[in-house]
């Protein structure tokens, strides 16, 4: 006997998703090579790959192995990398003065990089934490114990024609100090670096979620714990307006492209930065977010495969143009 029951509908949705070449046809994101920039971490001398523990298959390179990662990263469609040096605790101080040297560790990267791999586009952070004794991103001021915005951005200007000078392709302040954006940019063109552009960390959040990168960096030995805060500059997990207010700044400031860090906790962010500016939006897939998807796949209670692909499309299903992540160079032979 026929089940009687039948509903009358005119429409049924699942229309589209019954074949594979019907879901391929109403696919909305898509994801491609092309949209990944690769952070990379660079060490000192010639020794070998070092492992980072919390980022499996994330490892520290010297500047050879670095290139030929950047040429790995090329031949497989990723236009981007993000370099982030790892200072030795001894050429570290309070004010993070290693990061003006002339012939600096991410300097002699960068011009590596570019000498080797010169469609690669190169960009470095702009802040003071990997250099400094304490870990935060600028310079203290001793009677608030806490970051001093405007010498700090008065470093960060000069920290950024240095860049700029070694051939990056944009400078990327991370620091979210006030005028910092603005500053760089009216430093970068009286230098004549005016093709130089900014990728600003505009709406960063104070997150648990950096962890791992502080590991890799060597900024949490260095402050003695990853979970130092930096809730002075950067943004309350809570706060859309905030953000809001942080994008619509560094766009006018100069940004030529604003970025939501990190990115899969606040999608939410991603889209309302993108409906709120026409600006190119980026988003970092942090360390963290990144762990936490190896970790669950290790104890096998996710797949990694899936997730790490789920986790890129929903980022770019909000709204970012582009997507810093750990994953890049998996993902774009995935792609391939
Ligand atoms: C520091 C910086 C951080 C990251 C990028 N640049 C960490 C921090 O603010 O402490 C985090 C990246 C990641 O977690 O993958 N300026």
């Amino acid at each position: 006997m026929a089940d009687p029951f039948k509903l009358d509908l005119t429409q049924r949705p699942r229309r589209l998703r019954r074949t594979a070449s019907l879901r391929a046809l109403t696919e909305e994101t898509v994801l491609r090579p092309a949209n990944f920039i690769a952070p990379l971490f660079v060490i000192e001398g010639k020794g070998r790959p070092e492992a980072i523990a919390s980022m499996p298959g994330v490892s520290r390179l010297n500047i050879g192995d670095l290139v030929k990662e950047c040429r790995a990263l090329s031949k497989l469609g990723v236009p981007a990398v993000a370099l982030f040096p790892k200072i030795e605790a001894k050429l570290k101080d309070d004010d993070g003065t290693v990061a003006l040297h002339e012939d600096g560790l991410i300097l002699r990267a960068v011009r590596a990089v570019k000498k080797a791999v010169p469609e690669m586009t190169v960009m470095t952070d702009i802040a003071l934490d990997p250099y400094t004794t304490h870990g935060h991103d600028g310079v203290l001021n001793a009677a608030r114990n806490d970051v001093e915005n405007d010498r700090t951005v008065g470093i960060l200007m000069r920290m950024a024609v240095l860049h700029a000078r070694a051939g990056v392709d944009l400078v990327a302040p991370s620091d979210m100090m006030d005028g910092r954006v603005g500053a760089i940019r009216k430093g970068l063109d009286a230098t004549g670096f005016t093709e130089t552009g900014i990728m600003a960390y505009s709406a960063k959040f104070a997150s648990a979620y950096y962890g791992p990168f502080r590991d890799a960096v060597g900024s949490a030995s260095a402050a003695g714990t990853n979970l130092l805060s930096k809730a002075t500059y950067q943004l309350g997990p809570g706060n859309r307006r905030a953000a809001l207010i942080e994008s619509t700044l560094d766009a006018a400031e100069g940004a030529d492209i604003v970025m939501i860090k990190p990115a899969g906790p606040y999608l939410d962010i991603i889209r309302e930065v993108r409906m709120s500016t026409r600006k190119p939006v980026a988003a970092y897939q942090v360390s963290g977010e990144y762990a936490q998807i190896h970790a669950a796949a290790k104890l096998g209670w996710l797949d990694l495969a899936r997730c790490r692909h789920e986790s890129l499309l929903a980022i770019k299903r909000a709204g970012a143009d582009m997507i810093l992540t750990y994953f890049a160079k998996e993902m774009a032979a995935e792609l391939k």
